[in-house]
């Protein structure tokens, strides 16, 4: 055996007792004739003692350990003379009587502590000695939590988990599909599931009835903290629902999750619902952080044509926000605030700011174009009181200004310690317009994917304005990030023909990528639907974390690379003729 205990169990109850352990030196310590090894592994640090008085040579060698050798020990438990309450085994340590060296190790590039000197790059390139560390592996742990008790739930509601492949053909959600050569098949590709969405609805027109999955996803995006190239779904469909049945079931396995996971009870109440329409009006998101207010305020009334101001005049939009106690912030402030939004990735024009001051006159940016009257309007329609920071974004294209406006709400909530990681605010953001207009594409774009039912009563207008549907979708959304999405599938093969043609598909087309799907729906299809949960993001939410990188143990960095690994890399010349491609890469 190589230990009896692990480095994490032992009590003032097990003092007498004698015990093997194994694991890492975490550090050593000499004191006097005296050296003190944390000894560590996953369950926690014990503390070893060598005695140079009772015998050296032992103690002469645990002095040659260095940090992140791998030893066994043999010894006593004893109770510590000075306890340490920080740690569960801080009553005890162990007085070694036999030291055996299991491994040596290099020197690590970082320290394995809470508090590491490693940047991002190094330990990313030894992930293996980065997962070392106790706050990395707990993340580990706490998402190994979350997909027990995902499964078990959803087992007890009578959901069959089913695998289904990687090797698929293209299954669009949006993105680019990340593809793989076929050496059968010459000149052939296979795509990597970007969600197994359309197989999942296979499988409710094969009766399973209640399926789930948890499962990895590929898609070829533009990286952001909260996505990778590759992630993990909880993957979920249900035949004979409606929308309030998928909704209540997911609710249901949230507040268990939260329950079980996180030590929180939700209590009985159901989450907000709340349409796309009115979380775009009052917080300019389809993902609202709900933990504060600052809700938009609409100001086209108050603001435009009611004075000189050309941009104010001309806009689809003005909104603003009022930001409490913020009147004092200076120049450098205002002008920090002013980059942030004209910044490339923000993009407004401008920023305009009105301060009311102690005696309730309103101090402004544009004050040379409105007249007192109508800034005391404006104080009143934002509801400011002195000592408030009125801040306004317009646009010419009513939503995205509002898109705008919702960075500046985030990042004052932020700023004012208003989006505290402790705090969960949840609810569903539904009604979701059918479809968007792309500029990049020149058409209209399935908002969901093209697989969402619009709402029943919106079918007609399908053939007059389809812009105006809205989609029987929904999205979970948790502290202001889309945990989850999904919706209530067509399953109808004309309705589905007709969708794909809305969204620019010829018929030859679409019967070539989705044959197997409409064919599949003259045979039976039963009403379905679902939803998938981000699983990493979930979990990074729960952790408190930044970055969904920090609860997926080997992720990629922000240019999609595996840099422990070295991948993406070339392939040899034979790999290459094998599948019968030669590369022609510009730029090179
Ligand atoms: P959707 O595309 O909304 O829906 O994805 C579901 C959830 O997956 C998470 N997610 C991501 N997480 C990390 N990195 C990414 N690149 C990434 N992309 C998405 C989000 C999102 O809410 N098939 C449908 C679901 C359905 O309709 O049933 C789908 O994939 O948390």
């Amino acid at each position: 055996m190589y230990r009896t205990k692990t480095c994490g169990e032992l009590r003032i109850e097990n003092v007498g007792e004698v015990v093997t352990l194994a694991g890492w030196v975490q550090r050593s310590r000499k004191m006097g004739g005296m050296t003190f090894i944390d000894l560590r592994d996953r369950y926690g640090i014990t503390q070893l003692v060598f005695n140079q008085e009772t015998d050296a040579p032992l103690c002469d060698r645990a002095n040659k350990l260095g940090r992140e050798y791998v030893i066994q020990v043999k010894g006593s438990v004893s109770e510590r003379f000075s306890k340490n309450d920080k740690m569960p085994t801080g009553d005890i340590e162990i007085i070694v009587s036999e030291l055996n060296v299991l491994n040596e190790a290099l020197t690590p590039p970082f320290t394995i502590e809470e508090q590491t000197d490693g940047g991002d790059d190094l330990r990313m390139k030894y992930r293996y000695l980065d997962l070392r560390r106790e706050c990395v592996r707990q993340n580990l742990e706490l998402r190994h939590k979350f997909c027990i008790e995902t499964r078990s739930f959803l087992d007890s509601l009578g959901f069959l988990e089913i695998e289904t492949p990687v090797l698929v053909g293209s299954t669009p959600e949006g993105a680019r599909d990340f593809i793989v050569p076929s050496r059968m098949n010459p000149g052939q590709f296979y795509a990597l599931p970007q969600s197994p969405q359309t197989l999942k609805q296979l499988l409710m027109v094969a009766g399973m009835d209640k399926y789930f999955q948890i499962v990895k996803c590929f898609r070829d995006e533009d990286l952001r903290a909260d996505r990778q190239p590759e992630f993990t779904q909880i993957d979920c469909e249900m035949s004979f629902v409606e929308q309030d049945d998928v909704i209540k079931t997911f609710e249901a396995l949230t507040k268990h999750l939260f329950k079980t996971v996180r030590g929180i009870d939700l209590g009985e109440e159901p989450f907000l619902r709340m349409p796309w329409s009115e979380a775009m009006r009052r917080f300019g998101s389809d993902k609202p952080d709900m933990r504060f207010g600052m809700e938009f305020v609409e100001l086209m009334d108050v603001l435009k044509g009611t004075g000189e101001f050309g941009v104010f005049n001309s806009a689809a939009y003005i909104g603003g926000i009022c930001a409490k106690g913020c009147a004092s912030y200076t120049r450098k402030q205002l002008d920090e605030l002013t980059n942030f939004v004209k910044s490339p990735q923000i993009g407004a024009k401008g920023l305009v700011y009105a301060r009311i001051q102690d005696d309730g006159t309103v101090k402004s940016s544009v004050d040379k174009f409105y007249t007192p009257e109508v800034l005391l309007r404006l104080k009143t329609a934002m509801q400011a009181e002195p000592g408030d920071l009125i801040l306004i974004i317009s646009g010419e294209e009513a939503n995205r200004a509002r898109k705008q406006l919702c960075e500046l709400r985030l990042l004052m909530g932020s700023r004012l310690g208003l989006r505290d990681k402790n705090k969960f605010a949840l609810l569903w953001v539904v009604d979701f317009p059918m479809f968007e207009w792309s500029d990049e594409e020149q058409r209209l774009m399935a908002m969901h994917h093209p697989f969402t039912s619009p709402k029943p009563e919106d079918i007609p207008l399908l053939d007059t304005d389809p812009a105006k549907v809205c989609a029987n979708a929904y999205d979970m959304v948790c502290n202001g990030v889309e945990v989850g999405g999904g919706s209530i599938r067509i399953h109808d093969a004309v309705l589905q023909a007709k969708i794909f043609k809305i969204l620019g598909f010829t018929p030859e087309k679409a019967q070539e990528q989705f044959g197997f799907l409409m064919n599949a729906f003259k045979y039976g299809a039963p009403p379905h639907g679902g939803l998938a949960y981000g699983l990493d993001r979930f979990v990074s939410l729960f952790a408190g974390l930044d970055s969904i990188r920090d609860c997926i143990a080997f992720p990629k960095n922000n240019s999609g690379r595996d840099v422990m690994l070295d991948a993406p890399s070339a392939v040899d010349k034979k790999q290459l003729d094998e599948l019968q491609i030669a590369l022609a890469l510009r730029n090179q």
